[in-house]
Order: C-alpha cells, then structure tokens, then sequence
C-alpha cells in the first residue's frame, strides 16, 4: 500500500503544478462535491472527513465545509469546537480566515452552524460582501467536501443540487437503499443533470456491496430518466470506524491499515485520476451563488 501511496502522491503533485491553470489557459476553480443520504446514521460525516484525509494525502488541498443544520459533527470526531461559523463570516463579523479550523494533513474546516440557515435570507449586498470573502480560498483549494444532514430537507436539497458533483451514500439495508432512491428521485425531480456517485458503506464485504449498488442501479435506470448514476465504490463495516470515533480520531489516521480505510484510499485515488480527465469543477462563488438563488424560488 505505502508505494501505491508514494506513486500517487508524486503523480498528483506533479499534475498539481500544470493543473492551476488548464490546459487553455483559464484560471482552476475548486471542485464542490456533496456527500448526501437519504437515511441518516449511513456514514456521511465519517465518509466525507477520512476521504478529505486522504485527498490530502495524495497532495490536494481539501476544504470541508460542515453544513449540518443540526448537530455539527466533523468537529466531534476531531475533538475541537469552532468558536466562530459561517454564521459570524456572512453578518460581517469574522473573515472566512478567522472561522477556519487547521484539520490533520493540512486539511481547513469550515464550520457551517446557523450561517447555513442564514444563506436563505440573504440581500444581494450581503451575498456579494460573503462571495468576495470566499475568493482568497478558491486559488487555495481543488476540493471543498460538504457533509449534510439527513434527509431531504430543502436545505440539504440546496447544498445538493448546486454541487459539481454529488456523492450519495447508502447502507446495503433496504430501509437504507430504499431511502436513497428517494433522494435520487428528488434530485432527478429537480432536473439535476450531473453524475451522482453510489457508495456503499458499512458492507460486510464487497460481493454484498456490490449486490446492493446494482440493485438501485437497476431501478434508477429503469424508473428515473436521463439520472447518471456511476457506481463509485464500497467501504466494508469496520469495527476500527467507531474504535476511532469514541477516541475522537479520524479512522484512516487511527487506523491507517483498517479495511474501511483501503476503501476510502482506493476511492481518493478514483477522484484523483477522475479530477485532471474532466473539467467539471465551478468553483466557490458559482456554488454558494446557486444555493442563494436556490433558497429565493
Ligand atoms: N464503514 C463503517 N463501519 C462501521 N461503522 C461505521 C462505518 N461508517 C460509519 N460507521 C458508524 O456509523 C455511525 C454513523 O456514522 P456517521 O456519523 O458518519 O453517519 P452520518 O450519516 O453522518 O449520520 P447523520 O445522518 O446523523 O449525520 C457512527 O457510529 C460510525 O462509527
Ligand atoms: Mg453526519
């Protein structure tokens, strides 16, 4: 695994200095992927915190921001708490510097709170103040990560669709799948035209995974028109995942050699390979953009 670790991390370095610009010459904007579910309790927060680590890992520079309208949780599993939020950077108080968090392998944690609820009501003054805020972060970031909240609230949805991507994760239980599909329904329902990405987490082992990830495939491609759903990978249940919660450590730090964090590596280096194929990435001002005008209809 270490030199398959050391061959990657070379290798996205080197891509990393072509790739602040593209090959036309136009400026790189940061890559925003959503992690989703329909159901709660799957593994989002856990997902999105171990495959940011990773990213980081393989030399990307990671943001993560927590838009969890209730219990925040990525500051939980790392054993800090945020003074300041996205709450104090949109009213004006703090810059998005001073609300920062210094996460392990350089990743930056942007803690969400009550500014996640406030972006619905924002004027266009304010909107244009928070966006300028955001602009010394773009040239600093390839990847910014966003761990929702369970459901299907119009606040999730929101974060959701305005995305570059979208992860969802399910469990293989059908109560789980069942809810991702409706997840999908909804974001086919909205007209969402992007690739939606399918992790299993919490499989017993990879044959399971898989069985589960083709069933929803099946009936998204028969029920859901035009829904690009890509079958993205699977991450095994692992007892190191809550070992390392209860001890308020990352898994892939705490147990870098655990079978839950060859799943995410192995995904980190997909998204590393996928990120130079395509050019889909819009950057922080045209996400945050989206979801205000999003709110306003
Ligand atoms: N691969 C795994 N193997 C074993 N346990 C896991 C795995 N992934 C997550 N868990 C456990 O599942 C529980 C829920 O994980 P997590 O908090 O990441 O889910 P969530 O989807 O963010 O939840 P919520 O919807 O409440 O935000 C945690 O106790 C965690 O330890
Ligand atoms: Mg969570």
């Amino acid at each position: 695994m270490s030199s398959q670790l050391d061959r990657l991390r070379a290798l996205t370095k080197n891509l990393k200095m072509k790739a602040e610009h593209d090959l036309s010459g136009n400026e790189k904007f940061t890559k925003v992927i959503t992690v989703a579910s329909g159901k709660g309790g799957v593994g989002k927060t856990n997902f999105t915190l171990n495959l940011g680590l990773a990213l980081a890992e393989f030399g990307q520079r990671v943001l993560i921001l927590d838009a969890d309208l209730g219990l925040a949780n990525i500051d939980v599993i790392l054993g800090v708490s945020p003074k300041f939020n996205l709450y104090h950077v949109i009213n004006g108080e703090k810059d998005i510097a001073d609300i920062i968090l210094e996460g392990p392998n350089g990743i930056k944690i942007i803690p969400g709170g009550s500014g996640i609820s406030e972006l619905a009501d924002l004027k266009e003054w304010e909107l244009e103040r928070f966006l300028l805020k955001l602009s010394s972060l773009e040239k600093e970031s390839d990847y910014l990560l966003i761990d929702t909240g369970a459901g299907i609230s119009k606040s999730v949805l929101n974060f959701t669709l305005a995305a570059d991507e979208i992860i969802v994760i399910t469990t293989p239980e059908p109560t789980s799948l069942t809810d991702a599909y409706g997840l999908i329904k909804t974001l086919n329902k909205h007209k969402y035209i992007g690739v939606i990405k399918l992790v299993i987490n919490k499989a017993i082992d990879y044959e399971e995974g898989e069985i589960a990830a083709n069933k929803l495939k099946i009936v998204v491609s028969r029920f859901l028109k035009n829904c690009k759903l890509e079958i993205f990978g699977f991450i095994l249940d692992d007892k190191a995942v809550p070992l390392a919660v209860k001890k308020q450590q990352p898994f892939l730090l705490d147990s870098p050699t655990s079978k839950a964090a060859d799943g995410i590596y192995s995904l980190a280096s997909k998204m590393c390979n996928q990120l130079y194929e395509t050019n889909q990435a819009n950057g922080l001002k045209d996400y945050f953009y989206k979801i205000v005008s999003f709110f306003k209809t």
